[in-house]
């Protein structure tokens, strides 16, 4: 019997029920992971202990950096490390508009504020040259989206970051195993990973924080179990973000598939990129590993709602990431937020995600481009 920790056998997902159309989505949860829960519970330790101490370690060493701080997801690991590096109110925070909305709440979260910066219209990430010009005398972090699996600029945020000495947090919410120089996201500044079920691995849910930093580390560990190092010693506020056991135990099992699902996507993107004419297809950045957490393309806005329609029709499930930017939002504009960042703006009327993930076979591949062009035709 093979280790599910190193994942050497095929992994065999519980079947899906058969369905109409090729989802956007579908988390791989095999009987590996099934058998690793059902040791769990039958351990009755069920929070916080070996099995995520383990998580932490392996993940750690999967990105390259000494420690791994696991929470409950990751809006809490983004959450935890701008707190672990005591940012917090006056402070502002550089960040993308053209995100999931939690990588600007963890801003709000400490009591800094969110400053939104326009995005480089090919790779969807932070524009350096707009970060460079946002900086303030109350600037104190710098947090970079991996969008999509893609890496951000890190060589010229991290420049500005060491010019201003800025605190970098990369939300690598959707970039497990993504590189740029071979070098890992969530080791340039400190990490911030989600284990969401749609992620590229998931432990239902989940999150860790990497660091290379001991003293972010500790601060990290404080802050997820009610700041204490000793039982019921609480040398500091801390919250109840812990991990669980169950979790721990998922993610141990798909951590050993992530290389081998990542080429997957990666085999998948490069499929689509290869046969789609007439959409924009992802940029990757040159000397990075994109991960493709999502593939997205683009089409004129006045086209996306036909264009998505017909590819419902045709059995090929989409989603857009994200039809509003984070400024844009009811809530930051409540807040007083009125930016007008016209790449964010322009991207959100115009992306569409296609079916990536490992579970995506030849045969969809190839119904995929199909759609695509009949979209296209239509
Ligand atoms: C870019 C990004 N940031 C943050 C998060 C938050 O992670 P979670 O859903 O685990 O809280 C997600 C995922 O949902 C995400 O995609």
């Amino acid at each position: 019997m093979p280790s599910p920790i190193t994942g050497t056998v095929e992994h065999t997902p519980i079947p899906a029920p058969s369905l109409p159309m090729i989802p956007i989505a579908r988390p791989l949860i095999g009987e590996e992971e099934q058998e690793a829960v059902r040791q769990v519970l039958a351990s009755g330790a069920l929070v916080q202990g070996k099995r995520v101490a383990e998580f932490e370690a392996r993940f750690a060493e999967a990105v390259g950096v000494r420690h791994g701080v696991a929470v409950s997801n990751g809006t809490l690991a983004l959450w935890v490390a701008l707190l672990a590096h005591g940012v917090g109110p006056g402070d502002e925070v550089v960040t993308s508009p053209f995100s999931f909305i939690a990588s600007a709440n963890a801003a709000l979260y400490v009591g800094a504020k969110p400053v939104f910066v326009d995005i480089d219209p090919d790779t969807y990430t932070l524009d350096p040259d707009a970060v460079r010009e946002a900086i303030t005398p109350r600037t104190r972090a710098i947090l970079p989206v991996h969008l999509y699996g893609g890496m951000a600029d890190m060589d010229r945020l991290t420049a500005v970051a060491d010019e201003h000495s800025l605190v970098v947090v990369e939300d690598a919410c959707q970039a497990h195993g993504a590189a740029l120089h071979g070098r890992r996201a969530g080791s340039f500044g400190t990490g911030a990973f989600s284990f969401y079920p749609t992620k590229n691995i998931t432990t239902a849910e989940g999150g860790i924080v990497t660091t290379n930093d001991d003293r972010v580390a500790e601060q990290a560990r404080l802050l997820r179990n009610h700041g204490q190092r000793e039982r019921y010693l609480h040398e500091t506020l801390g919250f109840n973000f812990r991990m669980t056991e169950l979790q721990a135990a998922i993610g141990l099992v798909q951590l050993g598939y992530l290389e081998k699902w990542t080429e997957r996507r990666i085999a998948n993107a490069s499929y689509l990129s290869g046969r789609l004419a007439g959409v924009r297809t992802p940029v990757v950045r040159p000397d990075s590993r994109h991960v493709f957490h999502q593939y997205t393309i683009r089409v004129a806005a006045e086209r996306r709602a036909a264009f998505i329609q017909r590819l419902t029709s045709l059995g090929v499930g989409t989603a857009i990431h994200y039809p509003r930017p984070i400024h844009k939002q009811p809530v930051y504009e409540k807040m007083g937020f009125v930016d007008r960042l016209p790449v964010a703006e322009r991207a959100a009327q115009e992306v569409i995600s296609l079916p990536v993930h490992p579970a995506v076979s030849p045969s969809d591949l190839e119904r995929i481009t199909g759609a695509v062009h009949a979209a296209l035709e239509a």
